[in-house]
């Protein structure tokens, strides 16, 4: 498990990733500092950053917890002076962390509404637009925006998530062509079903895993391996692209 054994693709890199203490974030902080990286486990839930952090350096890496809400604009100010003060500035950036209310149309309110976008694409936006300080001062930098199948497909009972998972990725489009000149990649990743608590919700699962034509729900590691290849120089020609890691999900029209 020690540092001497692992590839040091990142080496060199001040990463930062939001929504890292569960789930799809905490795969990616774990699989980035393992590959070198100085990461900073930013999440609202502090006491499982903390541990994730704890965990990472226990391992022989790097990591560090910060608290932040990304809905809200001096958090994300205070996170950026927060790494600064603790490993410099950061060139390496997943947008992770989101809110994925259940509700269909007819039933979200305008106050879930408005925390829904508020969250997930005015807290990427802004997240993006603080850490580009920094990317800018480097002369380098690399985003990653994590959005779903459901940005490129839409989900019945999630429709504000639906949305905002779409505007993510033009919000990476827009980002990425105006930045390429910058030396600075902006991706993303669509995820279909990964096994975190937002799956293990749901209610039929055999049903579910049948419409997946690999017939399995992804893992948290799997969606890390695509943010590493999109994280290191093995990906250095690929900016504005849409990666899924989906199982298939979103290429069928039907189950078959
Ligand atoms: N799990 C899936 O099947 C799946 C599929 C497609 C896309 N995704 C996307 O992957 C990302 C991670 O999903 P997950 O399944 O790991 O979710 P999760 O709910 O397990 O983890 C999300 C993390 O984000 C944090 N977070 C939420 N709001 C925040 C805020 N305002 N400020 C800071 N942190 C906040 C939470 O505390 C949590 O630790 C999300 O963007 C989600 O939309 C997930």
């Amino acid at each position: 498990m020690g540092s001497a054994n692992s590839v040091q693709e990142l080496s060199g890199n001040v990463a930062v990733v939001t929504g890292a203490a569960q789930g799809i974030g905490e795969a990616i902080a774990r699989r980035f500092a393992a590959h070198g990286a100085r990461v900073i486990i930013a999440d609202k839930q502090l006491d499982k950053a903390e541990r994730v952090a704890q965990e990472i350096r226990a391992a022989g890496h790097e990591a560090q917890p910060a608290y932040v809400d990304i809905a809200e604009p001096e958090n994300v100010r205070a996170l950026r002076a927060r790494v600064r003060d603790i490993y410099g500035p950061v060139s390496l950036l997943v947008n992770n962390a989101a809110v994925i209310p259940f509700q269909d149309f007819l039933s979200v309110s305008w106050d879930d509404w408005e925390r829904t976008l508020r969250t997930n694409v005015s807290g990427t936006f802004y997240c993006s637009r603080v850490f580009l300080n920094d990317m800018l001062e480097l002369g380098r930098g690399n985003i990653i925006i994590m959005s779903s199948v459901n940005g490129l497909r839409a989900q019945t009972g999630l429709s504000a998530y639906n949305v905002t998972k779409a505007a993510l990725i033009m919000l990476a489009q827009t980002m990425a062509l105006e930045l390429a000149g910058r030396n600075i990649r902006v991706n993303v990743i669509a995820p279909g079903d990964i096994l975190t608590q937002v799956v293990e919700n749901v209610e039929d699962e055999v049903k579910a895993l049948a419409n997946i034509p690999l017939h399995r729900w992804g893992r948290p590691e799997e969606v890390a391996e695509t943010a590493l290849f999109l994280a290191s120089a093995r990906s250095a020609y690929t900016t504005g692209s849409v990666i899924a890691c989906d199982g298939g999900l979103g290429a069928q029209l039907y189950p078959s």
